[in-house]
């Protein structure tokens, strides 16, 4: 079969409300470290399950005649996998391999047995890998879309919308291209970073600056996830912004609260990268105050969505732009050119939350 045109999936999008430990962070980074330096990720790394509080799911069919399953999307992983809260269910095309598979997220993991199966992405069938042992070395159902020809570039571009209530469906996935319809502008493209460990991820060479002239973190490594929902940034960035902005820890929530009159004073953020640079505006900076009471918040309260990642900047790993993110902009992770790309939205600058 040849369908050599990008594929769209919506997805539905869960916010639960619950906020990620910062150890989760940290984490990601020693798991980074540890892939950089050829270590076992399993051997190394043992951490608690994160909490999420949004995640966001693809419908996906497995089998023929297909089972769905909502999989979880998530950028820094090359596997598929599925079993929780629905049984895989082997079918004719269902071809178990000799492989057991075993991998730890840091954050979590999961076991089981590899199979290969046919996989169902809106009206197209491919063979996929289920459940690849080894990261990054085998196949991702995206790479197999690429190779059977029925993408035309192994990319995929991810739309969101800001997300101000409990559940909503307001995601797009692209499998190889992008929806000119979800964003503004163009493009803008930045390489995969060079520098270790974020380089084991989406990684990107960035700076941030808030307002004219106070620097956040001078050019530096980090990454890009769609799994984090807030941006962390390192410690001695952090503590710059907590300074520049007059925000303060609210311990109920654990993210930073501003006061009425400080956040009707709060400035833009700007990350550059690759010389473009991105207004991440004071109402993006902000957690949704429609879910404020969903995270142990009081309703009138103004918290923010920029966190301490826990380390200190120079570690080759000082930030994670996560979902609060990619919710202003739109976002291209291209394997082939090994690059990230951005584009404005109708969301960048709304004021939604
Ligand atoms: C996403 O998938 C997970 C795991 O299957 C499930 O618990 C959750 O309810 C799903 N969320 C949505 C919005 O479908
Ligand atoms: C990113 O920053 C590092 C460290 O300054 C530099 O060596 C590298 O050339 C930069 N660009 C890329 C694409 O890695």
């Amino acid at each position: 079969m040849s369908l050599l045109t990008p594929l769209l999936l919506a997805l539905a999008v869960a916010a639960n409300p619950v906020l990620i430990p910062k150890s989760s962070a940290k984490a990601l980074k020693a798991r980074g470290l540890a892939k950089a330096n050829g270590l076992s990720i399993d051997a190394v790394i043992n951490e608690q399950i994160d909490n999420q509080v949004v995640s966001y799911n693809a419908s996906v069919g497995v089998g023929s005649p297909a089972t769905t399953y909502d999989l979880i999307i998530d950028i820094r992983s090359s596997n598929t996998w599925v079993g929780v809260g629905k049984l895989y269910v082997r079918t004719s095309t269902s071809v178990q391999t000799s492989n057991r598979v075993s991998v730890n997220y840091g954050d979590g993991s999961f076991s089981g047995t590899e199979f290969t199966d046919q996989v169902t992405i809106a009206p197209v069938h491919l063979k996929g890998t289920l459940s690849p042992a080894i990261l990054s070395t085998v196949p991702t159902v995206t790479d197999n879309l690429f190779s059977g020809e029925l993408i035309t570039s192994n990319e995929i571009g991810i739309s969101f919308e800001p997300t101000t209530t409990a559940e909503s469906l307001n995601g797009e996935l692209t499998w190889g291209g992008t929806d000119s319809s979800k964003f503004t502008g163009s493009i803008g493209f930045t390489p995969i970073t060079g520098t270790s460990p974020a380089n084991q991820y989406w990684g990107i060479n960035q700076s941030i600056r808030y307002s004219t002239f106070t620097s956040i973190l001078a050019t530096t490594a980090g990454i890009i996830d769609s799994r984090t929902t807030l941006i962390l940034i390192a410690t001695d960035g952090f503590n710059s912004y907590v300074r520049a902005t007059g925000a303060v820890n609210d311990p109920f929530t654990g993210l930073l609260s501003l006061t009425r009159f400080q956040f009707e004073n709060l400035q833009s953020l700007f990350f550059t990268t690759n010389g473009i640079t991105y207004e991440l505006t004071a109402n993006a900076q902000i957690w949704p105050r429609s879910l404020n009471t969903a995270i142990g918040g009081n309703a009138d309260s103004v918290y923010l969505i920029i966190a301490d990642f826990g380390s200190p900047s120079g570690e080759g790993f000082d930030f994670v732009n996560g979902f609060a993110f990619l919710e202003r902009f739109y976002s291209v992770f291209d394997t082939t050119n090994k690059r990230v790309g951005f584009a404005t939205t109708l969301f960048t600058h709304a004021t939604t939350n």
